[in-house]
């Protein structure tokens, strides 16, 4: 296989942080390269080196053999390469073929020119699996679909190096497994990719080689048949990684939420949630398991006040809050760490500590009577900012400038930090990296010993059965069982998943 790549000792700093130190890697033809390594280790800052989105201060790059300059992403796409964002950078009120017209040279009026893109991306999306409708207006499309036309904008442009900042994390199973399907068609076409993932067993499935970065230094590269997850997790922390949670036993306490036959309304106007009834208990962890899309995300939002009931109830604490308000509720001590982060809990633009106590700030100790107690709220940041490592150069820095993990620490600060009595966690772990993930996870056990009560909504089944006591299922919006987590399986899960209710599973058991 040909060299396709080389960077050659790329250094990029930012005011207060050197983001690459001198990193040097290779991607050969048709290779799948792994770009593996802690929220903040730099792998989205090399890559907007390499996209011509950021001017790296020193350093070479080598295109096929050849040191190439690539001063902005024009130079990058027509060299052949493509990236998809960590945050995706379509136009939501445009089409999925106007969003791939853009920045195309136009050679016969645009109305042609949208014609033919169409007629070539419904031959581009047969040849590569990826379905999606050229006319949909992109904020209708589900985020898997929105990705989809991401890559085909790539593959429209003949790429030959695709770029991936972490696809994967806003996937669910099936989808990832339709993307690797792409990305090895793509490659045994001899187009090469570099795949950034937090995922050390889809590293292991889909990789040749993977890179490991700790602060913003390359660590080493490896074959992938040649190591474990293991000793990737270790490359990237630089110490032994414990996968294990240490759950004391369950001390249920009172019902602090219930919830009684509620039905809502999603985005698209269809029933999202059928007469669902349920109670969480202070004191233990109930997840909700199961494939995005079945009615998770429109519970979340009723639970934080930010979806309206059609019919039902909803009780926190026994006091009736069917259509509070989310503040209403966050004074009755409610928290969310909300599964669409970006869109909903931060505010990229403000810093790092006014995102920490926006929620907080009318409450003592922060302030009094309407006047701010400066003090107690940078004790709270400082003490936020170490807990939970955010990596950035001071409270006062915009969010923005952090990277993607470490926005997300940001978040889960400001949920955690106030010792909430109910606590609605949706995709807590999303991004995070496997270190970071663990301590979440210790964090959440830790507050469910202190007698929180924590509703968990995850796709992921490993941190469903780790963390939850008990585990329920909706599938179309309707529950299909909650069971104790000693007493079911993975397949009995994956049978509610599938449609298949608790109690027809049990009456068909000999
Ligand atoms: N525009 C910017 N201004 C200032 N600092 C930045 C900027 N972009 C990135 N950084 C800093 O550079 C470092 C590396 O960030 P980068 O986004 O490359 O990390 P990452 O490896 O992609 O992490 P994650 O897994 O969390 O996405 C971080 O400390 C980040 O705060
Ligand atoms: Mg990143």
């Amino acid at each position: 296989m040909g060299e396709m790549l080389r960077l050659d000792n790329i250094t990029k700093s930012f005011p207060g942080v050197l983001a690459n130190d001198r990193i040097s890697l290779d991607v050969r033809e048709g290779e799948i390269l792994a770009l593996l390594g802690e929220n903040g280790a730099g792998k989205t800052t090399l890559m907007n080196c390499l996209y011509g989105q950021l001017k790296p201060d020193a350093g070479q790059i080598y295109w096929r053999g050849r040191p190439m300059e690539i001063p902005d992403s024009h130079a990058a796409v027509s060299l052949g390469i493509g990236m998809v964002h960590q945050h995706f950078m379509l136009v939501p009120v445009l089409s999925v073929v106007e969003n791939v017209s853009l920045g195309l040279a136009s050679t016969r009026g645009l109305l042609l020119d949208l014609e033919y893109i169409e007629t070539r991306l419904n031959t581009l999306s047969r040849e590569f699996g990826l379905e999606v409708n050229p006319r949909a207006v992109i904020w209708r499309l589900p985020v898997g679909a929105q990705q989809r036309v991401e890559i085909l904008k790539a593959l429209y442009r003949e790429i030959q190096l695709l770029i991936l900042d972490e696809p994967t994390a806003v996937l669910t199973p099936g989808e990832v497994n339709d993307l690797f399907a792409v990305l090895r068609r793509l490659s045994a076409r001899g187009v090469s990719v570099i795949l950034i993932t937090h995922k050390l067993e889809e590293v292991m499935a889909i990789s040749d080689r993977v890179t490991v970065l700790r602060d913003g230094r390359v660590v080493e590269t490896v074959k992938t048949s040649d190591t474990t997850p293991h000793e990737l997790a270790h490359l990237m922390v630089g110490r032994e990684v414990i996968f294990d949670v240490h759950k004391p036993p369950l001390k249920q306490g009172k019902i602090a939420l219930e919830v009684q036959n509620i039905k809502a309304v999603g985005e698209r106007g269809a029933l999202a949630l059928n007469n669902i009834s349920f109670s969480l208990h202070e004191g233990e962890i109930l997840g909700f398991a199961g494939v995005d899309g079945n009615g998770q995300q429109e519970l979340e939002e009723v639970l934080c006040g930010l979806r309206r009931i059609r019919e039902g109830q909803v009780f926190l604490h026994g006091q009736e809050v069917s259509h509070y308000k989310p503040d209403q509720l966050h004074q009755l001590g409610l928290a969310h760490i909300p599964s669409d982060r970006l869109d909903r809990a931060v505010a990229v633009k403000l810093t790092v500590e006014e995102n920490m106590v926006a929620s907080h700030i009318s409450k003592p100790p922060y302030s009094r009577r309407g006047i701010l107690n400066p003090k107690a709220i940078r004790q709270f940041v400082q003490h936020s900012i170490s807990t939970f490592n955010i990596q950035t150069p001071s409270p006062r820095a915009a969010v923005a400038t952090l990277s993607g993990g470490n926005q997300q620490r940001v978040v889960l600060a400001s949920a955690l930090g106030h010792q909430p009595r109910v606590l609605i966690a949706a995709q807590p772990t999303r991004g995070l990296d496997v270190g970071l993930t663990q301590q979440v996870y210790e964090r959440l056990v830790q507050e469910r010993s202190r007698g929180a009560a924590i509703l968990l909504i995850s796709t992921e089944l490993q941190e469903i059965f780790r963390l939850s006591d008990r585990i329920a299922v909706m599938y179309r919006g309707e529950l299909m069982g909650i069971a104790p987590v000693e007493k079911t399986n993975v397949n009995q899960i994956g049978m509610m998943m599938a449609g298949v209710r608790l109690e027809q599973q049990e009456d068909s058991l000999p």
